[in-house]
């Protein structure tokens, strides 16, 4: 059908038949409808307990559960310090500062070496 026609021609038509294959997607795709949709995810709301858990609660549980430091070997007060210090630089987690000394006592207290 288009053998008449030289090819730069050709190719032109080619190219506007592209252009607007591509706008048609664009238009199917569009508008973009959100919808809510109901999964049930199996639940770890476990949280640190018992007095002092306020600070670690707040810092400790954005990135992984309470059970990845609940699990661990107990610690020296030391290693505890370093295990913070590490989120904080190795992880940025924000952590406020004036919380590392209660999140460190609670560990210390419930996993520190005895
Ligand atoms: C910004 C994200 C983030 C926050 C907030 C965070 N962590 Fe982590 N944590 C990580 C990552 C990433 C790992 C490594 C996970 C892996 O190896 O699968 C980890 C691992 C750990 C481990 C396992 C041992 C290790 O070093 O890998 C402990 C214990 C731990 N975190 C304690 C804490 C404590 C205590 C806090 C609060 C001070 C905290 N985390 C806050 C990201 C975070």
């Amino acid at each position: 059908m288009f053998r008449h026609l030289p090819p730069a021609v050709i190719v032109i038509l080619g190219t506007l038949l592209g252009a607007l294959s591509m706008l048609s997607v664009a238009r199917a795709a569009s508008p973009v409808e959100l919808k809510p949709v109901k999964v049930d995810l199996p639940e770890s709301d476990r949280m640190f307990q018992g007095s002092g858990a306020a600070a670690i609660n707040n810092n400790c549980l954005a990135c992984h559960s309470a059970g990845m430091v609940l699990n661990q070997p107990a610690l020296s007060r030391q290693a505890w310090t370093a295990e913070v210090n590490k989120m904080i630089t190795a992880y940025k987690a924000p952590v406020a500062p004036e919380d590392v000394g209660a999140i460190v006592d609670y560990l210390d207290r419930i996993k520190g070496e005895k």
